[in-house]
């Protein structure tokens, strides 16, 4: 009798664990697609899934292993996904069938956090991506300038006194402090100092990064059963972040009596899309129905959510990845010095909206850096009906998830002659244009892109600026080399920080 139960412990349990784990895995081949062997249950992400590797790097490595090819067949865990390295074909299902590629396919809990609208699915993001793209307006990101120069004073007197007691500091930890004022400041009007290490503003927005940004297993529960998450009426993210966030929203909406102020962070300019009333999708056709939702407190708990998480870390790894870079490459950080000596001379030392977007060069290096270390990895969209690829037989069917690598386009040598060299000549004005115009996708492309570019352009610029106006960034003994990449961040960072020199010009 005992026999029995061994036996089929040991080979007929792990033989249907293994059947239930690998029932997809013909799918591709099936197809004709090429694309890398699957292993059981992890798919081609078991060193993401066990966070050996950043899933971005694991994308990218996928992306070259497949130099010929405009597709790849993959498996993320057991689910059948495209991943496209073909130029034309990512500007055909971002930019030309976006209608049919609306969705981003991980879908969450509407209720809560879950209905941010980087989460949000069709009818509810064409909405509110509608209403919010007014937010980030050039003439809102003026009025916004303030605020952020008022951050980034405070920030650098904090700077100048490690400088004189511990010249040597964790770049990534230091430039944090600034956009998470930054964008506390922008986003609900709050005055947080995150320089005192013992004040529980800093702490909580620690706490807040590390349950927001750490990779969670409920994504790659997601990817085996699509869907799941809605079902379990799960937003992923854990009851600390959505409580914060609640009362952090009705702390402002009574303080304002529901009303704008003239403060014009974006709680003011939320409060004053909520007096126009119910929200409104623009009709793409005289068949599309009406479709309106209630701006409520819990819509915009999800929003200020959204914009605080995509606006601080963002913008702050940018900034770690480029004076990692400009350290390591002296004559660079001259000339992007010596614009800003320039430009600050010509407005007479004062921080203009004018001023920053005047810097070319800068922008170059920024571009450049943005290049080397794309940080939202990978980009992903899901077929709302089945859709051909043109030009081959392949059909991305309902429901299919296709995924883009930027790390994989922007070190693709087919574009970017030896990817590891920081050169931003790279995006002088003639080399720009002799590439195609997905080869460069940072943030990433048509109608359903970055809604934050410019204010992240603007937020980091103004601390660059400021940081650059008063000190250079030298390597320090232990800076590292060769970047590791955490692997158990959701956006792609610096394993252990980056130590730099920080000296006084
Ligand atoms: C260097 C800084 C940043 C980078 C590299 C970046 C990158 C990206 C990328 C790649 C996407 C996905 C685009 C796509 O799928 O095509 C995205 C979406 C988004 N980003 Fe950013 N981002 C940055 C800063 C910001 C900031 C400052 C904010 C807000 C204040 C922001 C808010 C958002 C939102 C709300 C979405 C979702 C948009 C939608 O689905 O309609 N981002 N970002
Ligand atoms: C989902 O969860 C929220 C709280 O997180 C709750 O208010 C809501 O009623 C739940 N919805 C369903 C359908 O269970
Ligand atoms: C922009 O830069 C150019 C060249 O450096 C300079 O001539 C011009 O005055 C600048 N404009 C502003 C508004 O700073
Ligand atoms: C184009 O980029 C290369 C580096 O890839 C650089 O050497 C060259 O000077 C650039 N060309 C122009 C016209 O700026
Ligand atoms: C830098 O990148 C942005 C966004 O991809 C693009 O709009 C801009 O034209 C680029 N500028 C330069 C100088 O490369």
């Amino acid at each position: 009798m005992a026999i029995i139960y061994i036996l089929l412990a040991s080979v007929v349990l792990p033989l249907l664990l293994y059947l239930y784990f690998t029932r997809h895995f013909n799918y591709w081949k099936k197809r004709n697609v090429p694309g890398p062997k699957p292993v059981p249950l992890f798919g081609n992400l078991m060193e993401s899934a066990l966070r050996k590797k950043n899933i971005g790097i694991v994308f990218k490595e996928l992306y070259e292993n497949f130099p010929n090819e405009k597709v790849v067949g993959i498996y993320r865990m057991t689910t059948p996904c495209l991943l496209i390295r073909d130029q034309d074909v990512i500007k055909n299902i971002m930019i030309k069938d976006f209608d049919v590629f609306v969705d981003r396919g991980v879908e969450l809990s509407k209720s809560g956090l879950g209905a941010n609208l980087f989460h949000a699915d069709g009818d509810t993001w064409r909405v509110l991506r509608n209403r919010f793209t007014p937010l980030f307006t050039s003439g809102k990101l003026k009025n916004m300038l303030h605020l952020m120069i008022e951050r980034a004073n405070k920030y650098i007197e904090h700077v100048e006194m490690l400088c004189d007691h511990q010249p040597e500091q964790d770049i990534h930890t230091l430039v944090q402090k600034y956009t998470m004022a930054t964008i506390a400041a922008c986003a609900f009007g709050l005055d947080i100092d995150t320089t005192d290490p013992n004040k529980d503003q800093l702490k909580t927005s620690e706490e807040i990064d590390r349950l927001s940004l750490t990779a969670n297993f409920a994504f790659e529960l997601d990817m085996m059963y699509p869907g799941v998450l809605k079902k379990l009426n799960s937003t992923l993210f854990p009851g600390f972040v959505s409580r914060f966030f609640k009362d952090v929203v009705k702390t402002i909406i009574e303080q304002r009596n529901g009303k704008p102020t003239d403060w014009n962070d974006f709680m003011d300019l939320i409060l004053a899309l909520r007096q126009l009333g119910d929200i409104q999708a623009t009709k793409r056709n005289s068949e599309d129905k009406e479709y309106s939702i209630e701006l409520t407190d819990e819509l915009i708990e999800a929003q200020a959510f959204v914009f605080y998480i995509a606006g601080y870390e963002t913008s702050a790894t940018t900034m770690t990845f480029m004076l990692y870079q400009l350290a390591l490459n002296p004559d660079i950080q001259d000339k992007v010095i010596a614009e800003i000596d320039q430009g600050l001379k010509e407005s007479k030392g004062e921080v203009t909206y004018e001023m920053l977007q005047n810097l070319t060069y800068f922008e170059k290096a920024s571009n450049e850096t943005l290049r080397m270390y794309s940080i939202v990895e990978p980009l992903q969209r899901n077929a709302k009906i089945d859709c051909k690829i043109p030009d081959t037989d392949i059909v991305i069917e309902k429901g299919t998830t296709v995924l883009f690598s930027p790390l994989g386009i922007h070190h693709d040598e087919k574009y970017y002659p030896n990817p590891s060299k920081f050169d931003p000549e790279r995006f002088s004005p003639a080399n720009i244009s002799a590439r195609h115009p997905c080869a460069h996708i940072p943030f990433g492309t048509g109608p359903r892109n970055c809604i934050g570019m410019r204010f992240a352009k603007i937020q980091s610029r103004v601390c660059m600026v400021k940081m650059f106006s008063k000190f250079r960034f030298e390597l320090a003994k232990n800076t590292p080399r060769n970047l590791d990449i955490d692997p158990t961040r959701l956006l792609l960072g610096p394993k252990g920080g980056i130590p730099l020199k920080i000296v006084r010009r």
